[in-house]
């Protein structure tokens, strides 16, 4: 099932192995193992509660699992996250690009030559997510697919090795959620940073996907999605019946009697 295990990546960005959670006395995550590859994306999908924010939050090195262990680079300057759920008060007096600044913390307060160079890391950033035309609006107004760009932009400031991102599709309409898909892809193609990206539904992120960990159950079916989004490998991971369904050029997976957001 575990694909992933098998074909070990030796360059790999992030390395789990048996990774095993439990919280509130309750099993979460039964080891599950997860290679990422250098300027890969992988997406981990799951329906609510399958432990996908509990999986992101392992591998950051913020909850630490039961059992098994994580390769990861160094936390703070090598990984890059953005949680699940952020809000932005649209009465705060942050412009987008003072949140991108955020990413840079501690480095902040420095001489004017390096204030300039964090200044221009800043742009770059806003630039490198088509964030400039709003660089200095106010974060608390401007849409959740802006917000979601200039969180990225925080994310990705420090020009991190890897980049955890929580549901940054969850709160979007589809055409803005295609877009950052889209983002997404660019991001890693020009800066080859290594991207896992949790969602529940695997049909907009499948283009670009190059694993997948599919969560159910407190296990997971790693691999390519040719390995992973198949009927047998799904209905194993479920326990019943799942069909993979080709339509109108996307991919849905179904149960036996409705679509499911899984
Ligand atoms: N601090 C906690 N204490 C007890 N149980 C928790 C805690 N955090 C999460 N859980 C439980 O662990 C399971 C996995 O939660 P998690 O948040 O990882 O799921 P998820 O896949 O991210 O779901 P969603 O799609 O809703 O974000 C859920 O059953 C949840 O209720
Ligand atoms: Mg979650």
């Amino acid at each position: 099932m575990n694909e992933a295990s098998a074909r070990s990546d030796p360059d790999a960005v992030l390395r789990a192995r048996g990774v095993a959670v439990s919280l509130g006395g309750a099993l979460v995550l039964d080891g599950v193992d997860l290679d990422v590859p250098p300027g890969a994306i992988v997406g981990l999908i799951g329906a609510n509660g399958a432990g996908k924010t509990t999986l992101l939050r392992v591998l950051l090195g913020i909850l630490s699992p039961q059992a098994g262990r994580v390769q990861r680079p160094d936390r703070r300057a090598g990984i890059g996250y953005v949680p699940q759920k952020i809000s932005l008060d649209p009465h705060a007096p942050l412009r987008a690009r003072d949140v991108v600044m955020l990413g840079l913390d501690g480095a902040r307060l420095g001489i004017p030559l390096a204030r300039r160079r964090l200044r221009g890391a800043v742009d770059d950033a806003l630039a490198q997510v088509g964030a400039t035309a709003f660089a200095d609006a106010r974060v608390g107004e401007l849409s959740g697919g802006q917000q979601q760009r200039v969180l990225l932009a925080h994310a990705i400031v420090r020009r991190p090795a890897l980049l955890l991102l929580d549901e940054p599709l969850a709160s979007l309409d589809p055409v803005s959620a295609r877009d950052v898909v889209a983002l997404l892809d660019e991001v890693r193609r020009r800066s080859g940073v290594a991207i896992v990206v949790t969602a529940h539904d695997l049909t907009l992120l499948l283009p670009v996907l190059d694993r997948v960990a599919y969560l159910a159950s407190g296990r997971a079916a790693v691999g390519t999605p040719a390995e992973v989004v198949r009927d047998d490998v799904l209905s194993a991971l479920y326990g019943r019946p799942m069909r993979v369904i080709e339509a109108a050029g996307r991919t849905f997976v179904v149960a036996d009697e409705a679509v499911t957001t899984a």
